[in-house]
C-alpha cells in the first residue's frame, strides 16, 4: 500500500538541491570538457616533447633557452633537415575530425631565418590530409599565426587524426602554444565541448561546484589550483601538474572559463577555495596561511567585485564586466583527512576574512568545526549500490537541529567507466531520500561527473566519452528524471508491505500536479493501491516516465549509448485511490493532476 497525505504537506523542496560537481579527473577537463584538441600545447608538461612526434626528417627537443614569455618557459625546438619535416601532435587519444567543420588553429613560431610559412594540417594516421592551411613566413622573433582549417563535406568522421606542422625548407624553428579548437558550446573562444555541455545543460543544474576535489588541493601545495595563474590570456598561464590525477593541466580551463560555464548553464557558481591543505598532508598554519586567505578574498573579489575594484577590473579585462552571482564558498575539501587537526584554525582564518569583506556569503565547511559557524557541512558518500539502496532513509532520522547539509560528492560505485542500472537504482534510492529531506539536505552533487574512456582512473562516473562521442549512464537518466520532474513541496508518503521500494512524493500546487517517484530495486513487479488522501478528484490518466533495463547489469556504453533510457507513457484509471504497477529494476515518476 502506498498512501500519500496531501493534507499535511512536508517541507518545501530545496530549489538549490540538484547541482553538478566538476573537477579535472579522468581527463574531464584536459581532453574532455575543455575543447582544446592539442595535448601539451604549451610544451610545459615535461622535459621531453610529450604527445609530440617528428614528421619526416626532423628532431625535436624541449628548449628552456627560448621561452615564449615568463609563463611559458619551455618551447619546442624543431631541427628540420629536409623539406616537409616537422611535428605532429596526437591529441587526446586522437584528434576528432568531422565533415564540413571549421577549426581554429593558432601557434607561436620563430626560426633562425629562411623558413617560409609552415603548413598546418589535420592529417589522418594514413597520411590523408583532411584540412590544411599555411602560416605567414617565420622571422627570428616570436609571432602568433592564426589559421582556419575547414574539412570538406566528404571528410570522414574519425578520431584517427593528428595535427601536423611542417616546414617547406630545412632549418631550425621553435614552436610554442600550438592550439586547435573545434566549434565550441555557444561559440565561446577558448570554450567547451558541445556534446558534453549539452548533456550538462539537460540536467538543468542549480549550481556548479568547482574546481575540485583533490584537483583543488593537489598532492602538494605547489600543485594546488592557484587561481591567479588561471586567468588572463591563455598563453600567459603557466599551467600546473594535476598531480592528484596524474597529468598536466594547461589551466586553459581556468577561473574565467568555469564562471562562463555557470552562466552558459544558467546555474550558480559554488566556489571551493584552496584552504592550505594538500593531499599528502602538507598543511599551512599561522602567518604562512595569510597569503592563502588573501588569495581567497581576492578570488571572491574577482568573481563578485565591481569593475572599480582591483580584481573586479581584472575580471572585466578578461572579458566579463558583470559580476557573477556567487552565494556559496566552500573552505577546502575533505579536511577530515587532515590528521593534524589544523582545519579548526584554517577554517576560522578563512571564515573571518571572508565574512569581514563579504558578509552575505554562505560558507561551507568540509568537516565539523567548533570555533566558527558554518552554513552547510559538505558530506561525501561513495558506497556500494546495495548500501545506497538500503540507505534511502538515512536523513529521515537526522537530528533536525543540526547544521544543514550539502552532499557534495556521492555515487553508488558499480560499473566502469559509468554506473550500471543496479548502481542507478542505488543512486535513485539515495536521491529520493535527499529530496524527501531537502529541509536538511539543501544541495547535492554526484561525483565524478566525467571520464574519458581512455583514462578511467576513477572507476564510476556519470558521463563518459572518447575524442568523438559521449554517452549518459543510467544514473544520469535517473537523476535527470528525479530532479527535473519534481514538485515544490514534499508530501508524506507511507509505504507498506512493498519490499525494495524507495519513494518520494512531491506536489506542485501551482500546476496541481502530484509527482510520485518510485524506485523499485527488486526483481519483481510491484502492483499496489495508491491512495491520495485529501484529494477529491483527479484527471483519469497520468503521464509516466520509467527508466528500466533488461537486468540490473544493463548499462550504456559508447557503442550502445541508448540501452537504458527513460521512456514516457500514460497510466489510465487514475483516481484518488487507484492501482499502479512498478516494474522490476525501475525508476518511475508518475504525474497525477488533481481537479
Ligand atoms: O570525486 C573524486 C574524489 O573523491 C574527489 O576529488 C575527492 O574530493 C574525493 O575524495
Amino acid at each position: 500500500l502506498l498512501t500519500v497525505d496531501t493534507t499535511h504537506p512536508g517541507p518545501g523542496v530545496s530549489t538549490e538541491l540538484g547541482g553538478i560537481f566538476f573537477e579535472d579527473i579522468n581527463h574531464s577537463g584536459e581532453g574532455g570538457l575543455y575543447a582544446e584538441l592539442v595535448n601539451n600545447r604549451s610544451f610545459m608538461a615535461a622535459a621531453t616533447p610529450l604527445h609530440w612526434s617528428a614528421v619526416g626528417a626532423a628532431t625535436l627537443t624541449i628548449d628552456t633557452a627560448q621561452p615564449l614569455n615568463s609563463a611559458l618557459t619551455q618551447s619546442l625546438r624543431v631541427n628540420v633537415t629536409q623539406a616537409g619535416g616537422g611535428v605532429a601532435n596526437e591529441g587526446f587519444w586522437g584528434i576528432p575530425v568531422r565533415p564540413s567543420t571549421t577549426y581554429r588553429a593558432s601557434l607561436y613560431a620563430k626560426s633562425t631565418g629562411g623558413t617560409g610559412g609552415l603548413t598546418v594540417s589535420l592529417t589522418g594516421t594514413d597520411g590523408r590530409v583532411y584540412a590544411t592551411g599555411t602560416t605567414g613566413p617565420l622571422t627570428g622573433s616570436w609571432h602568433k599565426h592564426e589559421l582556419t582549417l575547414r574539412t570538406a563535406p566528404g571528410a570522414p568522421t574519425t578520431a584517427d587524426a593528428r595535427l601536423t606542422v611542417t616546414s617547406p625548407a630545412p632549418g631550425t624553428l621553435w614552436l610554442s602554444q600550438v592550439s586547435l579548437f573545434p566549434p565550441t558550446y555557444k561559440n565561446r573562444p577558448n570554450g567547451l565541448r558541445v556534446d558534453l555541455m549539452e548533456k550538462l545543460a539537460a540536467l538543468q543544474p542549480a549550481f556548479l561546484r568547482f574546481p575540485g576535489g583533490n584537483y583543488l588541493e593537489g598532492n602538494v601545495v605547489a600543485d594546488r589550483f592557484d587561481w591567479k595563474k588561471t586567468i588572463g590570456p591563455v598563453e600567459q598561464r603557466p599551467g600546473h601538474s594535476n598531480s592528484a590525477w596524474g597529468y598536466w593541466s594547461t589551466d586553459g580551463l581556468g577561473l574565467p572559463e568555469y564562471l562562463q560555464m555557470t552562466e552558459d548553464l544558467g546555474c550558480m557558481p559554488l566556489l571551493c577555495v584552496y584552504a592550505g591543505y594538500s593531499l599528502r598532508g602538507d598543511h599551512v598554519t599561522g602567518d604562512a596561511l595569510k597569503p592563502f586567505v588573501q588569495d581567497a578574498v581576492d578570488q571572491i573579489e574577482y568573481i563578485t567585485g565591481p569593475t572599480t575594484s582591483p580584481w573586479g577590473a581584472r575580471r572585466a579585462a578578461d572579458g566579463h564586466p558583470a559580476p557573477f552571482p556567487l552565494q556559496y564558498v566552500e573552505i577546502g575539501n575533505e579536511d577530515w583527512f587532515d590528521r593534524s587537526g589544523s582545519y579548526e584554525e584554517r577554517y576560522a582564518a578563512f571564515h573571518d576574512a571572508i565574512k569581514a569583506r563579504f558578509p552575505a556569503l554562505k560558507l561551507i565547511a568540509t568537516t565539523p568545526v567548533a570555533s566558527r559557524p558554518y552554513d552547510l557541512i559538505d558530506e561525501h558518500y561513495y558506497q556500494s549500490a546495495a548500501a545506497f539502496q538500503a540507505g534511502s532513509h538515512k536523513y529521515d532520522r537526522r537530528d533536525r537541529t543540526g547544521p544543514k547539509v550539502f552532499v557534495g560528492e556521492w555515487a553508488a560505485q558499480e560499473g566502469r567507466p559509468t554506473p550500471d542500472l543496479n548502481a542507478a537504482l542505488g543512486d535513485a534510492s539515495w536521491l529520493v531520500g535527499l529530496i524527501r529531506n531537502s529541509d536538511q539536505v539543501l544541495m547535492e552533487s554526484y561525483a565524478p561527473l566525467f571520464s574519458h574512456v581512455r583514462d578511467n582512473t576513477w572507476a564510476t562516473n556519470l558521463i563518459a566519452y572518447d575524442a568523438l562521442t559521449s554517452y549518459n549512464s543510467p544514473s544520469y537518466y535517473a537523476q535527470q528524471l528525479l530532479l527535473t520532474r519534481r514538485g515544490t513541496v514534499v508530501l508524506p508518503t507511507a509505504v507498506r508491505a512493498l519490499p525494495g521500494l524507495n519513494v518520494v512524493t512531491t506536489h506542485d500546487p501551482a500546476t496541481r500536479r502530484i509527482l510520485l517517484a518510485v524506485v523499485n530495486t527488486s526483481g519483481s513487479a510491484r502492483r499496489t493501491t495508491i491512495t491520495l488522501r485529501g484529494v477529491a478528484r483527479t484527471e483519469a490518466s497520468a503521464s509516466v516516465v520509467v527508466l528500466a533495463g533488461a537486468s540490473p547489469q544493463a548499462t550504456n556504453t559508447l557503442t550502445d549509448p541508448l540501452a537504458v533510457l527513460p521512456r514516457g507513457g500514460t497510466v489510465n484509471g487514475v483516481a484518488p485511490t487507484f492501482t499502479a504497477t512498478f516494474g522490476p529494476y525501475s525508476v518511475t515518476v508518475l504525474e497525477v493532476r488533481t481537479l
